[in-house]
């Protein structure tokens, strides 16, 4: 299966935005599939919003319904019973190849054409299209650009490729007209985590740009996690577990099925979906060399600290001073090494592991322009996760078993 049969009759030139162009609702209204011979329906009676411009994550065991699902929205498969709506308008009674226009089509092998150059894959759907020839290649240089590849690397064919390279043009053919909708089934599955991160970064990027409703099926639980608006479980026989943003499914799993899921370190996971600016800082008492230290002393007692950061003219934190040792001056030979700082943009998950691993119960935190911001402590990070969620707490302590 390929994006081939997948055709879009505008471009974002066409369109308003000049990077982008709209994004649709889809609306699941009690789908159920039943393929022919099976007893147990393959999607039972699901029903789910995804709204414009969102990333909807499916994810589930092996067979649960996923690649069923996401085919039915542009009609690879068939079904009867309830609606699927795009916009308000129900695939079953559009047209298929009109349906196809608004829809991009991205699956794990990628399903380039081997005997087509980079360039001729990309254009597959612009040409069907009949972009005139300056169109098309404007578009496949905008493309290649959006997706991180070289320009030179539309004249190479897919087998000079890596398989992450494959990747990225299999991207941006079903970006290659613009559609309202991406179905994205496993499309980085058989990467690399390294390389896997890179294009979920990349991907994430390029949605901010392109305002897109994304469907999206993984395995991988940390991929929903980190890309996910909100991530959809279904269980065996194509039922939905939960339905939810990753926050609200890490912190309240509806039941066991789900929390196993997740994993056991769901904890841990909300961790990485915040950073470290979203906290509210512990402020830090600091000083330049040559101020009061008297002065400093008695800032550092205040709140209850026993040493000062040590700042430079433009308040670059240089070193770490103990309270003890504030006599006279402000003396920058008294400073110790801070070790690595927090920065603003750190998944809280790194910070804590920052701190766990160096001595010092506070992490200093630095803005982009290098200048001190803040502290952080493993309270704070505690309370950020309670405070958000106290029935999270209550469902650890009742229903799983530690
Ligand atoms: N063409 C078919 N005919 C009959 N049964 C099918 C067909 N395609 C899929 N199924 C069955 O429907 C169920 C759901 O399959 P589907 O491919 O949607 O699962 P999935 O969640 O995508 O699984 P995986 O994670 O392994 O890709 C499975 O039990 C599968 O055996
Ligand atoms: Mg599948």
């Amino acid at each position: 299966m390929t994006s081939l049969d997948t055709a879009h009759d505008e471009g974002p030139s066409a369109r308003s935005g000049a990077s982008g162009g709209t994004a649709a609702e889809i609306v699941f209204d009690s789908v159920t599939k039943r393929y022919a011979g099976q007893e147990q329906p393959a999607v039972d009676n699901l029903s789910l919003t995804i709204g414009a411009g969102e990333i909807c994550m499916l994810v589930g065991p092996s067979g649960a319904g996923k690649t069923t699902a996401l085919k039915l929205i542009n009609r690879l498969i068939d079904f009867e019973e309830g609606d699927i709506t795009i916009d308000g308008r129900g695939v079953r009674g559009e047209n298929v190849t009109a349906l196809r226009r608004g829809i991009g089509y991205v699956i794990q092998q990628t399903g380039l054409f081997p005997h087509m150059t980079i360039a001729a894959n990309i254009a597959t759907v612009p040409r069907l299209l009949r972009w005139d020839k300056q169109r098309i290649r404007a578009r496949i240089d905008e493309l290649l650009e959006l997706v991180g590849l070289e320009p030179e690397y539309a004249k190479r064919y897919p087998a000079q490729l890596s398989g992450g390279q494959r990747q990225r043009v299999g991207l941006a053919r079903a970006l290659a007209a613009d559609p309202p909708v991406m179905l994205m089934d496993e499309p980085f599955g058989a990467l690399d985590p390294i390389t896997r991160g890179r294009l979920q970064e990349e991907f994430l990027r390029l949605h901010a740009r392109v305002s897109k409703t994304v469907v999206f099926v993984t395995h991988d639980i940390d991929e929903a996690i980190k890309m996910g608006d909100r991530v959809c479980v279904l269980r065996q026989g194509g039922r939905l577990a939960q339905y939810d943003p990753p926050d609200v499914l890490l912190a309240r799993p509806v039941d066991e099925f789900v929390a196993d899921f997740v994993g056991a370190d769901r904890g841990l996971k909300r961790l990485s979906l915040r950073r470290v600016g979203d906290l509210h800082l512990l402020p830090a008492p600091s000083a330049r060399a040559g101020e009061d230290g008297t002065a400093a002393r008695a800032r550092v007692a205040e709140v209850g600290y026993e040493t000062l950061i040590l700042v430079d003219d433009d308040g670059r934190p240089q070193g770490m001073i103990g309270r003890d040792s504030l006599n006279g001056p402000v003396n920058a030979s008294d400073a110790r090494s801070i070790g690595v700082f927090g920065r603003l943009d750190m998944p809280l998950r790194d910070a804590l592991s920052v701190m766990l691993s160096q001595a010092g119960s506070h992490l200093v935190v630095v803005d982009d322009d290098g200048r001190l911001a803040g502290l952080v402590s493993a309270d704070l990070i505690s309370a950020e996760l309670a405070g958000t969620d106290a029935s999270a707490r209550a469902f650890d302590a009742d229903e799983v078993p530690t």
